[in-house]
């Protein structure tokens, strides 16, 4: 299975922070962002990586990251987003990458502490479809909320105003080749972007959506300054006795 890193967008919650630098290049404790996810796709065995990225300081990216040499890789692909047009529209980026084969898709400013082997494998057997993982959080406002009835997924709400629930998606997902012609349908919300919430509730309406349970901690770091903040405190403890790369 290939990997995606989706690190464009203009990271404005974040000003004047990402005013000079791209979010993804910020630091969180000892390192850029953008390390845990990579670090994350290579502990769940997947070495072929495509970062998506975007804006003015994309060059940055070839600067830290090269070719991978400091993860052991011995390759990097790269590719460009002009706008800032949504997640959908990034992923859209990776259809000549991806040639046809399963991938997991990671947001940039998502950092996890467990391991994604285990659901990787379980996707890998999963015959066609998607697969998400969810947290429950105590800010549901923020997100991508799944409603779930009798362990199936009903319908999956971005950022809601009033959530029935607590389970938000998070920004790791698993796609067949499927996922490139369901982008193409996608029409912009009403924040003009095309929405990976609704690429999700059109593999739920072909009853090919499977999901589990996130373990151990999930920060998204890009949501706020003050997520930001609190994603360094805890990385920064579990730092002094994990090695995150
Ligand atoms: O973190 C999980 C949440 O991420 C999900 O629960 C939501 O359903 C999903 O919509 C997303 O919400 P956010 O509003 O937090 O997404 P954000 O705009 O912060 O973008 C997340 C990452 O996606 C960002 O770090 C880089 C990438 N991205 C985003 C946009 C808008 C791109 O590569 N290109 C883009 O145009």
């Amino acid at each position: 299975m290939k990997g995606v890193i989706l690190a464009g967008g203009l990271g404005k919650r974040l000003f004047p922070l990402t005013k000079i630098t791209n979010k993804h290049l910020l630091p969180v404790y000892d390192r850029p962002m953008i390390y845990y996810p990579i670090e994350t796709l290579l502990n769940a065995g997947i070495r072929d990586i495509l970062i998506v990225t975007g804006g003015n300081n994309a060059g940055d990216f070839l600067r830290l990251l090269g070719n991978g040499n400091d993860f052991g890789l011995k390759h990097l692909n790269y590719t460009y987003q002009q706008k800032e047009g949504g997640i959908a529209e990034a992923l859209g980026l990776a259809e000549h990458f991806a040639d046809g084969e399963k991938i997991l898709v990671m947001l940039g400013d998502n950092i996890i502490e467990g391991n994604l082997r285990v659901s990787v494998d379980n996707f890998k057997k999963q015959k066609s479809g998607a697969k998400i993982l969810l947290k429950q959080v105590d800010n549901p406002r923020e997100y991508g909320i799944a409603y779930i009835k009798k362990g199936r997924i009903l319908k999956i709400e971005e950022k809601p105003k009033n959530p029935k629930s607590n389970y938000a998606v998070t920004g790791i997902y698993m796609y067949d080749s499927e996922v490139f012609d369901i982008v193409k349908t996608l029409k912009p919300s009403a924040r003009g972007e095309l929405e990976i919430t609704d690429v999700n509730n059109a593999y739920l309406r072909k009853e090919n959506l499977s999901y589990s349970f996130l373990k151990g901690f999930w920060l998204d770091a890009g949501e706020s300054i003050d997520a930001l903040l609190k994603t360094n405190k805890i990385v920064a403890q579990k730092g002094a006795n994990k090695k995150y790369f």
